[in-house]
Order: structure tokens, then C-alpha cells, then sequence
């Protein structure tokens, strides 16, 4: 068995710059806002896939029984022999892709592509040692500026789950989505999942569960921020919030502020206050319907070839392709 390869484009080096100009842009802005990729140190990753367990979490196990259905038609449509996937965590849904994929024996290389180094390198590990013929391709970068680097060649399909593309806004998912068009070639195609409207009641429930898990999640962009720019957030002063934004439909994960108080980030110097009540924005959550995803994808030059949900109708997996 090869030993994965592995690209690393979001070192020690551009990793501390981009969470500077994040934080300082985020907490110096009206509301104050952190972006989501900053969750998912090892701990963030941990807790994510807790939330993946969680009996109000259902878009993990829906995405899942989506998959049984219909791995082995993603695999026909696509005829790819590459697969990549973008925001990948512990590729552990893939893996029923991986088995339809390799069962026509088509497939030739894994790509997995995530921000979260360690959980990337343990991803592909396993994942290789159980998959002795594919070749695996571990990226490790933030797929809003590094989809130019993916590896070429082959015939390739981009998978991206979890409905991850969610957590952009609007104009970002367009910019994601045209990247991604960039990148592929005529014939490629795109995998995604997406999370649908509904119930603003368990969508609620989903990102704020009753063990308190998702409040660790929330939590720990704060440990983040502590431990790699000299940060004093006590996280005990902070409260989860998720809310459901019926005219945007989306979740919003924040933190509010228990008390009045001033948190110092010495590698900013900066000095920042917070009210009593006031709440900062840490995840937006976008919930979709078919025909906003079909006009998305069309937007950028993607053809919807085909469109399923699970049987309760509360996720979706789409296929398109690149015109
Ligand atoms: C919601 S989780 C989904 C994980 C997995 N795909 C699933 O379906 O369970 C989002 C994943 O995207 C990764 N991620 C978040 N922001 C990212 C970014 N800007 N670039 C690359 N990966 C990112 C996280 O580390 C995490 O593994």
C-alpha cells in the first residue's frame, strides 16, 4: 500500500496570517462576527463529529441513507476515476462512495481536501490502509483560495457534504461555486450536499442540542482565538445561541455575551468590548430548496443532471455537471 501523498497549502505560515486579518476584521466590524472555518482545530473536529451522533442532528444520517440509495448511480453518471472532496473532516459518509466507486473499478485516486490538518492525515490513513489499490491525495487548504492547487488529470468528480456550502453568504457561495467551475473540466462533476428548508423548530433543535455539544463547538472558536493570538476569552462568560432567519433562510450560530466585559487579543493589540446581550455571529447555516439550488448552480455554468432526497425529505444530494 502506497503511503498517501499530501499537499499542504495552509501551513503554520499563512495560517496565522489569515486568522489575524479574520479576527481583526470580524471583531472590529458592527455586529461582530467570526468566520466558521476557525471551529475545526482538532478539538472543533472532534466536537463536529460528536454533532454528527446527535440524535437532533439529522442531516448527517439522511446524507448517509442518500447515499446507500444512490452511490452506485453517482458513480455511473460521473465515470470518474478521481474523486475529491472538499471540507472532507473524517471522510466516514464517503466511505460509501469509495465502495460503489471501487466496486466498478473505476476508481483510481482519493483526494480529500480540509482545512484541518491532523484530521485530514488520520482521515487518509485509515482510509488508505482500508483501500489498499486507490491512491490517496490528502490536500490540506481552505477551499475559498486554494481549489487552483487540486490535483489534475483523469476524469474527476468534486463531492462536498455535510451541507458545508451552507455556511456561506449568498455572494461567497457564488465565488465558492465559480471556483469550483474553474477548476473542473467539460465533463467533470459536482456533488453536493444541502441541507432543505423546513420546521423552523428541529431545524432550531439541530444546532442547539439538549447534551450541549454544539455549544462546546460554538465555544471553542474561542479557545482558538485564545490559544493562537495570546486571547483572553473566558468562554464561561458566553452563551450559545442558534436562531432561525425565516427571510434569509438560515440557521445563525452566535455567542452572546453574559456580562459586560473587554477581551484582550495581545498578538492584535487590540482591545475589544463587549456589552452585556450582545450577541456576535459565528455560523450561518443556509437551508435550500430545489429550485434555488438548481438556479445557483445554472448561474455558475453547472447542469443539474439529477436531484434525490431521503425518504423524511429533509436533505438533498444533487449531481451536476460542468457544461
Ligand atoms: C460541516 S463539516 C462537514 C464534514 C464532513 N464533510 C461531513 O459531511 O460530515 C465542515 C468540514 O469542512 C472543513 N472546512 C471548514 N472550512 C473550511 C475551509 N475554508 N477550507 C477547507 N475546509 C474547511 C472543516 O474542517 C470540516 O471538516
Amino acid at each position: 500500500m502506497p503511503e498517501p501523498e499530501l499537499d499542504i497549502h495552509l501551513d503554520a505560515d499563512e495560517w496565522a496570517p489569515q486568522l489575524r486579518n479574520d479576527v481583526l476584521e470580524g471583531l472590529t466590524s458592527s455586529p461582530k462576527t467570526l468566520p466558521p472555518k476557525w471551529f475545526y482545530d482538532d478539538r472543533g473536529s472532534d466536537l463536529f463529529d460528536q454533532i454528527t451522533r446527535l440524535p437532533e442532528y439529522y442531516p448527517t444520517e439522511a446524507e448517509r441513507q442518500i447515499l446507500h440509495a444512490r452511490a452506485g448511480e453517482i458513480a455511473a453518471l460521473s465515470a470518474a476515476d478521481t474523486l475529491i472532496e472538499l471540507g472532507s473532516g473524517t471522510s466516514d459518509k464517503t466511505r460509501v462512495l469509495l465502495d460503489a466507486f471501487t466496486a466498478t473499478g473505476q476508481l483510481v485516486r482519493f483526494v480529500p481536501f480540509d482545512v484541518s490538518e491532523q484530521t485530514l492525515i488520520d482521515a487518509a490513513k485509515v482510509i488508505g490502509e482500508d483501500y489498499p489499490d486507490l491512491r490517496i491525495h490528502g490536500v490540506v487548504g481552505d477551499f475559498e483560495r486554494h481549489l487552483g492547487t487540486l490535483p489534475s488529470g483523469g476524469r474527476r468528480v468534486i463531492v462536498f457534504l455535510g451541507g458545508t456550502i451552507g455556511n456561506f453568504a449568498p455572494a461567497q457561495r457564488r465565488d465558492f461555486l465559480e471556483q469550483v467551475v474553474a477548476t473542473l473540466n467539460p465533463g467533470d462533476s459536482f456533488v453536493l450536499g444541502t441541507d432543505l428548508v423546513k420546521d423552523s423548530g428541529r431545524l432550531v433543535a439541530a444546532y442547539d442540542d439538549s447534551q450541549g455539544v454544539t455549544a462546546e463547538f460554538n465555544k471553542n472558536v474561542l479557545s482558538v482565538v485564545n490559544k493562537h493570538l495570546d486571547a483572553n476569552f473566558d468562554p464561561d462568560t458566553f452563551e450559545h445561541v442558534a436562531v432561525f432567519d425565516e427571510e434569509n433562510a438560515w440557521i445563525e450560530m452566535r455567542l452572546r455575551s453574559l456580562v459586560d466585559q473587554t477581551v484582550h487579543i495581545a498578538d492584535l493589540d487590540l482591545d475589544v468590548s463587549f456589552a452585556a446581550g450582545e450577541e456576535m455571529r459565528t455560523e450561518i447555516s443556509a437551508k435550500f430548496t430545489r429550485d434555488r439550488v438548481a438556479d445557483e448552480l445554472a448561474d455558475v455554468g453547472l447542469d443539474l443532471l439529477d436531484w434525490w432526497t431521503d425518504t423524511a425529505g429533509d436533505y438533498a444530494l444533487s449531481i451536476s455537471t460542468c457544461r
